[in-house]
């Protein structure tokens, strides 16, 4: 297994997502005589996910059932131990659609945090590219090092633990992007530039404050960059459910029955008691939703 490439079979070593439901799963690390409790009962490693397909139903001691999943940059963001803030999937489909990622590219990151974003560019630069992250928390560079091995996605990755603002990212000249997540990454765009390529490298950078945006596009603006734009992406979701609404009386009319409104409300079902209601299935937004995570600031670079 591999967050970038998919296998087959579930071997020892690899990562696996436990899907109990949407709202319910947990990655776990397989190895030979260990268990994993869920609430339908234990997982044993051995018996239950070493040499079973990835996508399997398994059963548990209880009788309960679970989906073990083969691991996705997605399901990663969803499930990984949080040791910072992390960007989400809404975010990471636009930076990377936005700074032009393909197999092959070279990719610059800071901070790596973590490291939800870094799994998705990684899947993305897959398999000829490479991605040089920066953080300068110890422990935090440490756990990314570690995740990175376990995911079998190291050797398209280099952790570098220093300071981007004053070290830079170890690279002159060669990056087909740049992505910033620092408090303040103003001060870390004369490195960004050097790091870029001579022409048409990209840039972003993630703020949650419109105060940071101003000194960061201030910043681009003193070093040449172009095409400087910012946007916030709102994600709508729409809530599915099923409702009974009352049927409204306008009384008796000469050719309709109110068998032919049933009708009339084609899959619609009428219910029994009189016809006076009917459930239908509805998708509207929630009340409330999660709203702001932050701005997004793309830039291209000059030509040199
Ligand atoms: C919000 S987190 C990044 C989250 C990451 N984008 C993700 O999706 O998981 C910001 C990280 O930047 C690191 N950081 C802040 N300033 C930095 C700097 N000047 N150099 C390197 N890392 C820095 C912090 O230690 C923190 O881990």
């Amino acid at each position: 297994m591999s967050f970038v490439e998919y296998s087959e079979i579930i071997q020892e070593g690899d990562v696996v997502i436990i899907f109990l439901g949407h709202e319910s799963m947990m990655p776990v690390m397989v190895q030979s005589g260990a268990q994993t409790q869920t609430r339908y009962g234990v997982i044993r490693h051995s018996g239950d996910l070493i040499g079973q397909r990835f996508g399997s139903k398994v059963t548990c001691s209880k009788g309960g059932w679970v989906y073990v999943l083969h691991p996705t940059p997605e399901l990663w963001t969803v499930n990984l131990p949080h040791r910072t803030q992390i960007l989400y999937t809404t975010d990471i489909a636009n930076i990377t659609l936005m700074l032009e990622l393909k197999p092959g590219s070279v990719v610059c990151e800071s901070g790596t945090g973590s490291g939800s974003l870094s799994h998705s560019i990684l899947r993305t630069i897959a398999p000829t590219g490479h991605l040089h992250t920066v953080e300068f928390h110890a422990q935090r560079a440490e756990k990314a090092i570690q995740e990175f091995k376990e995911h079998k996605v190291s050797h398209l990755v280099t952790v570098r633990n220093q300071d981007v603002c004053k070290d830079g990212f170890g690279i002159t000249g060669i990056a087909d992007a740049v992505f910033l997540d620092i408090p303040s990454p103003w001060e870390a765009i004369t490195h960004a530039k050097s790091a870029i390529k001579r022409k048409g490298g990209r840039i972003c950078s993630f703020s949650p404050c419109i105060e940071q945006v101003q000194r960061t596009c201030e910043a681009l603006l003193d070093h040449g960059f172009e095409e400087i734009c910012t946007l916030e992406v709102l994600l709508r979701v729409q809530d599915v459910r099923t409702v009974t609404l009352p049927l409204p009386d306008f009384g008796p009319e000469e050719d309709s029955s109110s068998s032919q409104v049933a009708s009339d409300l084609s899959q619609d079902e009428v219910q029994n008691s009189g016809n006076t209601s009917v459930i239908c299935r509805t998708a509207t937004p929630p009340r409330e939703m999660a709203g702001h995570t932050g701005y997004l600031t793309f830039a291209t670079k000059p030509c040199d």
